[in-house]
């Protein structure tokens, strides 16, 4: 098959869909990728790295559109994107569907075939390619909370770690999934007092089981949240309730019980946050201050890492890139339900029911179209 990684062109994504590890592996395969020319650079790999693995490159976007069977990107298309698809041309990306109704009818219209990263899912309904950028944006909830932490950044200036005779800071994480584990066992490696709150017990026994002993597991309530943000230093926000907006636990009245400079990192604000007075931020302006508590609300975290980012996300994609260039879309799809979950738009047709539904559009069978 031919593969094609265009440059992404979205505003401050910095990840390329493909390393040349990954070239040399569907090389292997007998593919042949085209790459275009710096698409990889600011995830820190030359042009060079990718000829060497067996790449071709390709000055322009449009070039690589031009000859790619199969296109295997980071975010969705953007507008100046659309009129290069090629009818029945495979997009391998996030899409993220639901939040934009011009995509949606764009797919349509170009007949490309889209199987979106975040609707790939396994039999125990994780969704395997969404995971390395929770892991990301977990461990990195801690490293941007500590940063705002110090003085100059707004905060109160307490170091997470504390020092000989000086006690540690008091993290709370509120949701013990991917997000919430990376950050206590980012909190707790550095020394912190953590506190893990989550609704369901079994994963609090498992997080109990696994954590060390300065994490401590609290049932989520919101009795025990106000008890624990009047101690909190920094609060993390890592709360998902699959196909809803997050929960406010934190309501903008509850941020009086905090204490002045404290910070609050929600993750989950891509999903409307669950800290009330949380509105997104970017990474050219992350924080604001409400009632003297720092927020940091930046909706991709991961962006800001490129280079860990694209090797994680990468390191996920690529066993299903391959089966998509081994067999062909219908043919893997139809053999993987993993894949045949990621298909959202084919042939003209939708036939994933959260993007119908959320667009008001008709369903298609996804078995009628392999
Ligand atoms: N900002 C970013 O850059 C970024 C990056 C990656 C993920 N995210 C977001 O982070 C959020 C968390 O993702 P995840 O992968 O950890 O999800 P997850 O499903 O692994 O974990 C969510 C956890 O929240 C728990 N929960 C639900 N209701 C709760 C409540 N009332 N109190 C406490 N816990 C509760 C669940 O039991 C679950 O353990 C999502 O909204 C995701 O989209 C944001």
């Amino acid at each position: 098959m031919i593969i094609g990684v265009p440059k992404e062109i979205k505003n401050n994504e910095n990840r390329v869909a493909l390393t040349p590890a990954g070239v040399a592996e569907l090389k292997k395969h007998g593919h042949k990728v085209y790459v275009q020319a710096s698409a990889g650079e600011s995830s820190g790999f030359s042009d060079d790295e990718y000829v060497k693995a067996g790449a071709e490159t390709l000055p322009t976007i449009e070039e690589v559109y031009a000859i790619a069977e199969m296109i295997i990107k980071v975010k969705e298309p953007i507008a100046s994107e659309y009129p290069l698809i090629k009818k029945d041309q495979l997009l391998f990306t996030y899409f993220h569907f639901a939040s934009s109704e011009p995509l949606t009818h764009a797919m349509i219209e170009r007949g490309a075939v889209c199987l979106a990263y975040e609707t790939v899912e396994k039999t125990d309904r994780s969704l395997p390619l969404l995971v390395p950028m929770s892991e990301v944006a977990g461990r990195m909830a801690i490293q941007e909370g500590a940063k705002y932490l110090e003085k100059p950044s707004g905060g109160k200036g307490i170091l997470l770690g504390g020092v000989p005779g000086v006690p540690p800071a008091k993290v709370l994480v509120l949701g013990g999934g991917i997000v919430g584990t990376q950050a206590a066992k980012m909190a707790a490696g550095l020394g912190a007092r953590v506190v893990i709150m989550d609704v369901s017990l079994p994963r609090l026994r498992y997080l109990s089981d696994i954590m060390p002993p300065n994490v401590t597991t609290i049932m989520s309530n919101h009795y025990n949240i106000c008890e624990a943000i009047a101690e909190a230093d920094l609060v993390v926000g890592a709360v998902l309730i699959p196909g809803a907006k997050a929960p406010h636990l934190i309501t903008r009245d509850m941020l009086k019980l905090m204490r002045a400079g404290t910070v609050v990192v929600d993750v989950a604000v891509d999903q409307g946050g669950c800290i009330e007075t949380c509105t997104p931020t970017t990474h050219e302006n992350p924080t604001f201050i409400i009632d003297d508590i720092v927020h940091y609300c930046v909706a991709n975290m991961p962006g800001a890492v490129p280079y860990t980012s694209t090797l994680a996300l990468t390191n996920a994609t690529l066993p299903y890139a391959v089966q998509l260039a081994n067999k062909g879309w219908k043919k893997a799809c139809s053999e993987n339900e993993e894949l045949k979950k990621g298909l959202n738009v084919a042939n003209g047709k939708i036939v994933y029911k959260g993007v119908a539904d959320a667009w008001g559009l008709e369903l298609s069978e996804v078995d009628d179209i392999l």
